[in-house]
């Protein structure tokens, strides 16, 4: 992926929750290219958020791809539903998939580009079956489960390994600023998902050029 362009993946999350919708279209303005939704269950991460529900209500609202982050266990139940719901791209977790092949041929057979995530002490080696089946690796920069945390730099080393062999999108996602997307960029990672710094910036679109290198 070398010169491929950057994209910045706003995390709603960070959003104002009773505002969703004005949110998404401020961030499509201010140039964001993909719509990050993180779901979680109370169960794979401590947290609750959305469901198919909210995916389906933000889907008018906007032109760019929804690219759905499921931090749930047994994620082969919702896939179809959100799919269904308009989600253009799925990232489940390897962790919390038992038949992970299986998980990546039905979030394809249900027409979503897949995506499959790591925790930051997950080893790169339960990709090895599937990378060739997948459109991008999520490589986490802080535990899933809440915003506003702390980027770890020791996840550097494994976007470096993982951008020798796989020619995809590498995304991160946790505690990505100016700084920390400056060294996840040399380290190989093309997509940033940001909340925090986005939906906190004083100028949106100021925040997400920085994101790319451009400001
Ligand atoms: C964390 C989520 C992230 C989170 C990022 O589990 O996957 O998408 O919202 O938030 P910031 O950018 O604030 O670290
Ligand atoms: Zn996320």
């Amino acid at each position: 992926m070398t010169g491929s362009p950057i994209l910045v993946a706003p995390s709603m999350l960070a959003a104002d929750f009773g505002r969703l919708a004005e949110e998404t279209r401020r961030v499509e303005a201010a140039g964001a290219d993909w719509i990050h939704l993180d779901v979680m269950d109370g169960h794979f991460v401590p947290n609750l958020t959305i469901g198919p529900q909210a995916v389906s209500a933000l889907r008018p609202v906007t032109r760019l791809p929804l690219d759905v982050h499921l931090m749930i266990e047994q994620p082969e139940r919702y896939l179809r539903a959100f799919v269904e719901a308009g989600a253009d791209r799925v990232t489940v977790h390897a962790e919390a998939c038992s038949d992970l092949a299986r998980v990546v041929r039905q979030i394809r057979q249900a027409g979503a580009k897949v995506g499959v995530a790591l925790r930051p002490q997950t080893g790169l080696g339960l990709l090895d079956p599937c990378l060739d089946q997948i459109d991008l690796a999520l490589l986490m920069t802080v535990n899933p489960g809440f915003g506003g945390q702390s980027f770890m730099p020791e996840v550097l080393p494994k976007i470096e390994a993982l951008r020798k062999r796989f020619g995809r999108h590498i995304q991160v996602d946790g505690g990505i600023n100016q700084e920390t997307a400056r060294s996840t960029r040399s380290a190989g990672a093309d997509v940033m998902v940001a909340g925090t710094y986005i939906f906190r910036a004083a100028d949106a679109k100021q925040a997400i050029a920085s994101l790319k290198g451009k400001a």
